[in-house]
């Protein structure tokens, strides 16, 4: 695991979008694994100013979304759709039918997450994938437990991630209980990772992550150490503390 540590926000986000750049130079119709959050917003604007002033080309990308939450609908400023919109999607050369967030208003939910699964590889498997991390040491939605899920799966929240999620939210009733996640195979299926981490709260996962010795249930994001391409990308606060 390759471990960069930048001054803050600004310059993590920067370095996490040249990574993306040349990854996309490499191959023009590349798919990408995105996340949501605010971690990867700066990435996001970063590639948004790619595209205007340098004219980075997304016209062949797919990407696929790691997560949505059940039970709220998609113009709902805080489901991952609406994010996804509004924080890249519009903004840069990307054919809509090129872009994929697991749809949980799916009817039959369990059927649907297996063809998530199905679709992501008929498309030939994600090449880069992008990952925040939650403050329990969460990656998509996979929250901290016994067992883990291989494939997409719908998944409860633990009451830390809602907590730290009802930022977004009126209140804290308002967060869905409830999420579909690609699930940890899905994500250590993708042939390289990049995973971002800022601020304080972030500070005791990372530190655990990068120290490296140990794979845990108990927190997801350990079990990428076993994955041969993953960089990590943190800010000063989230690497010190
Ligand atoms: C959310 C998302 C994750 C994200 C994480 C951290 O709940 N499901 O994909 O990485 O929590 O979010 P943030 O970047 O806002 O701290």
């Amino acid at each position: 695991m390759k471990v960069i540590v930048e001054k803050d926000y600004a310059a993590l986000s920067k370095k996490a979008a040249e990574i993306v750049k040349e990854e996309m130079l490499k191959k023009k119709d590349i798919v990408l694994g995105l996340a949501t959050g605010s971690t990867p917003l700066g990435l996001y604007q970063e590639l948004i100013r790619m595209h205007k002033d340098e004219g980075l080309d997304f016209s062949e990308v797919t990407t696929f979304n790691l997560d949505e939450y059940i039970g709220i609908d998609y113009d709902n400023p805080n489901s991952y759709h609406y994010y996804m919109k509004n924080n890249l999607f519009k903004h840069i050369n990307i054919d809509a039918n090129n872009t994929f967030v697991p749809d949980a208003n799916a009817k039959d939910l369990e059927d649907y997450c297996k063809e998530y699964d199905r679709l992501i590889e008929e498309k030939g498997g994600i090449d880069l994938q992008i990952l925040g991390i939650g403050v329990n040491g969460h990656i998509g939605f996979n929250e901290p437990d016994e067992e883990l899920n291989v494939g997409t799966s719908i998944v409860n929240l633990t009451e830390s991630t809602i907590q730290a999620n009802s930022r977004f939210f009126d209140s804290i009733d308002q967060v869905p209980k409830k999420a579909v996640t690609m699930g940890i195979g899905s994500i250590m299926k993708a042939k390289k990772i990049l995973l971002l981490a800022s601020g304080k709260s972030k500070h005791e996962a990372i530190k655990k992550l990068i120290k490296g010795d140990k794979v845990t249930t108990q927190l997801p994001a350990s079990l990428l150490l076993l994955h041969p391409d993953v960089t990590v990308i943190v800010d000063e606060e989230a690497y010190r503390g």
